[in-house]
């Protein structure tokens, strides 16, 4: 029953806005909601948009809308692209887990990408105090990620996420709940997707569409040479004769088009550990390297990193609820919180 009696007292938030995935944690009750980042709306007659879905079942209609109706992805390459939409579609996912009017309104932590703008922290601030927070604390992606992959952050040794989303990969060092050292790339599973859509361009003249993309990658996409070749049938349209087309393709054609975005990927890692000081390096070729994000479940990456840099390379439980399971995890560590929250 007390449970139930402080969850209308306050509803304190942890919030993931991803490129891709918007997740949600309640303290108390863990993740309450994982949606795709994508809105849906309709341009009425005095050229104002209204909202008409989000999350899922805007998802759905990305690629398919009529004119009038346009589905947006807000967030690009790990940043808010469009503010309106943005916050709309953060409005509606707080208002679906949490009371309009609870008795304490509730303190917000936000993760943000590393080293945002001060113009972008204001933005991403000022949307969640709309949503009427009484406290917001922005706390940078890659320690929620680490914290959430259960790394020990607070201890003076050095741990190394790699956190590979739709948009952006951050790849950090952790030690002393500091951040020693942080890179973000811009490649992430939207740049997979798009060089998937420029193999079928170039090899098959088969044009097809982003999501049709993302099932080719998540169903038959690899990082590593595999024994068993596994075909997709993709459906697009044919560039040549503009008729609709369905063209098999398999999965050693997908991981040699996978090839640009993943040495991307590599490079940035051998550039961080050259970079990282050589009492954390130790650390580092002792425990590895934990991988978080929805990307980094693309088969045999784990493995392909393995070779790449000789060391240990663990996948988080959850990859994908991992930024949002660390920041959740502060909303019961006030003291923490204070120290690796943003000022
Ligand atoms: N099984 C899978 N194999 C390969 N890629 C996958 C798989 N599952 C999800 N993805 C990809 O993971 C990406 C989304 O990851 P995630 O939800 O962590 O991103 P995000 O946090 O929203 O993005 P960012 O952190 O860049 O803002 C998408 O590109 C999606 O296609
Ligand atoms: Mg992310």
């Amino acid at each position: 029953m007390q449970g139930l009696f402080d969850s209308f007292i306050s509803h304190d938030l942890a919030i993931d806005l991803g490129t891709a995935t918007t997740l949600i944690y309640v303290k108390g009750r863990g993740i309450v909601s994982r949606e795709p980042s994508v809105v849906a709306v309709q341009l009425d007659k005095r050229g104002e948009r209204r909202v008409l879905a989000v999350g899922k079942d805007a998802k759905e209609m990305l690629g398919r809308t009529p004119n009038g109706i346009e589905a947006i992805r807000p967030l690009r390459d790990g940043v808010i692209a469009d503010f309106e939409v943005a916050e709309a579609m953060l409005r509606y996912f707080i208002t679906r887990v949490a009371p309009r009017w609870p008795i304490v309104r509730p303190r917000v932590i936000i993760c943000v990408p590393f080293g945002i703008t001060d113009v972008e922290k204001r933005a991403v601030r000022e949307s969640a105090e709309s949503t009427g927070a009484r406290e917001v604390f922005l706390l940078e992606e890659p320690m929620a990620a680490a914290i959430g992959a259960g790394l020990p952050v607070t201890e003076p040794a050095g741990n190394m996420i790699v956190d590979i989303g739709g948009g952006t990969t951050e790849i950090a060092v952790i030690s002393l709940a500091g951040i020693v050292y942080s890179q973000s790339l811009k490649v992430g599973g939207d740049r997979m997707d798009q060089a998937i859509v420029q193999h079928l361009r170039r090899k098959h003249s088969l044009l097809i569409g982003e999501r049709t993309a993302e099932a080719i990658k998540i169903h038959i996409g690899t990082a590593s040479r595999v024994r068993e070749l596994e075909q997709f049938e993709a459906r697009g349209r044919d560039i040549v004769h503009g008729v609709p087309k369905v063209v098999t393709v398999h999965s050693e054609e997908i991981r040699e088009a996978l090839e640009e975005p993943l040495m991307e990927i590599v490079n940035a890692l051998r550039t961080a550990l050259e970079a990282t000081p050589p009492e954390i390096s130790a650390d580092i070729v002792d425990k590895g390297i934990v991988l978080a994000g929805g990307g980094a479940q693309l088969r045999g990456l784990d493995q392909m990193l393995r070779d790449q840099t000789g060391l240990p390379v663990l996948l988080a439980d959850d990859p994908v609820g991992a930024v949002v399971l660390g920041a959740g995890a502060l909303l019961d560590n006030p003291t923490l919180l204070r120290q690796v929250a943003l000022p």
